[in-house]
């Protein structure tokens, strides 16, 4: 098959169901300008962050990884008026390029990046007595992601939706003695979730512009 097919569909998909919209344009814009990397979630994947933050019927969403805000706006926009989105990450360059877009889509009422490695935050999160998390994204480095997700649980009360990116990788999580990192570490993780006693989760594959990838999804039971 042509794999064309799957990125066309996922531009009409698009067409269909996201609307051309300047805060988002304007964010995708900041990345091409500032050089920063290229990984942000797509327009049809945003959508369905969205969706699946709205179906929790979130008040509190915890992001780990900001990059630009492009998923932030996407999550943030599912939250109702007095809701609140915590993200962490790494970089202060990408924290002050995502701050500006956020506040451009009108958002930064309702989000606050807390700049440093997503552990420690995790950790100063859980060590503080922070409210537990209706909506958790993890979509920062690779190898970490079962810590992230264990550092997570801590963070969630039953009926918590946990939502991982990157977990398929073109198929390369098959490979049980590659040598790359980022599967290895995501390896580890879908192995973890489907242990973890504690959620019910799997994982959808996903196709398009991103290519052949996937998320998973987890419910606290
Ligand atoms: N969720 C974003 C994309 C995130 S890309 C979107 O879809 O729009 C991954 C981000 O994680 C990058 O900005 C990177 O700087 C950040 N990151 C990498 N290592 C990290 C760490 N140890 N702690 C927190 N953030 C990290
Ligand atoms: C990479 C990271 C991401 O979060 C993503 O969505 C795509 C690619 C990467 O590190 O290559
Ligand atoms: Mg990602």
């Amino acid at each position: 098959m042509n794999d064309s097919v799957f990125t066309e569909v996922d531009q009409y998909i698009h067409r269909l169901f996201v609307p051309d919209d300047e805060a988002l344009n304007k964010t995708m814009l900041s990345i091409k300008e500032t050089g920063i990397p290229s990984i942000s979630v797509s327009f049809t994947q945003g959508k369905m962050l969205f969706l699946l933050a709205k179906m929790s019927r979130a008040t509190r969403i915890l992001e780990v990884g900001t990059l630009a805000g492009f998923s932030t706006i996407f999550l943030a926009r599912a939250l109702p008026d007095n809701g609140e989105l915590v993200s962490l990450e790494l970089e202060q360059k990408h924290a002050d390029i995502a701050s500006k877009n956020i506040a451009g889509a009108g958002l930064a009422h309702k989000v606050k990046i807390l700049v440093g490695p997503a552990g420690d935050s995790l950790d100063q999160l859980i060590s503080e007595g922070a409210q537990p998390f209706d909506f958790i994204f993890i979509d920062a480095d690779k190898p970490p992601y079962a810590e992230y997700f264990e550092k997570a649980l801590k963070l969630s009360v039953s009926g918590t939706v946990i939502v991982a990116d990157n977990v398929v990788r073109e198929g390369r999580i098959l490979d049980t003695e590659t040598k790359d990192e980022d599967a290895a570490g995501i390896a580890r993780f879908n192995k973890l979730l489907a242990e973890t006693p504690e959620v019910d989760a799997s994982i959808l594959q996903t196709v398009g512009e991103k290519m052949h990838d996937g998320i998973a999804i987890a419910i606290v039971k």
